[in-house]
């Protein structure tokens, strides 16, 4: 199963949209492998959003991101990468279509509720910023057969 590395930021914590967020992954039919509450030091900011560093608003962001508690994520499923970013919708709130998470909660540039890996190597080296691979369950949840079928065209 794809796997991606998906972060409910601080402005989404303190906003008390966790539950329902986390409720679209669920509903779309994907699976939560790893979850928990961390708070971002500056270092595993660094770190994680190094692509980023040099840009003008890279201080801004390693600021926001390590303000306060996230939720930090693995989920995993057929495509996950992608239906993620698509529930996402785009990076800035002004921009992102009704519908999406980003569309549907908020406006703003840098207070954008959520991260989510952009490509399997993306995924694989933020997951291990975070998680020890035995941090990560891999199950397959009773409903799977009617998720969608392994060969389908
Ligand atoms: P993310 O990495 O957080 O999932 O967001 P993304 O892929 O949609 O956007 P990305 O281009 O990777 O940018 C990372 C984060 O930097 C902030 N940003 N601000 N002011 C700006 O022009 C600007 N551009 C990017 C956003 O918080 C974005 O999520
Ligand atoms: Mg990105």
């Amino acid at each position: 199963m794809e796997r991606t590395l998906i972060i409910l930021k601080p402005d989404c914590v303190h906003r008390r949209l966790i539950g329902r967020i986390i409720q679209r992954f669920e509903d779309k039919g994907l699976t939560i492998a790893a979850m928990k509450l961390i708070q971002i030091t500056p270092d595993l900011a660094e770190r994680h959003y190094a692509p980023h560093k040099g840009k003008p608003f890279y201080p801004g962001l390693i600021q926001y991101i390590t303000s306060g508690p996230v939720v930090v994520m693995v989920v995993a499923g057929r495509n996950a990468i992608a239906i993620a970013r698509k529930l996402m919708g785009k990076t800035f709130g002004f921009e992102a279509e009704p519908g999406t998470i980003r569309g549907d909660f908020g406006s703003s540039k840098t207070f954008n509720l959520i991260h989510g890996s952009d490509s399997p190597e993306s995924a694989a080296t933020e997951i291990a910023l975070y998680f020890q691979e035995n941090e990560i369950l891999d199950y397959a949840p009773v409903d799977t057969p009617w998720i969608g079928r392994p060969d389908e065209v």
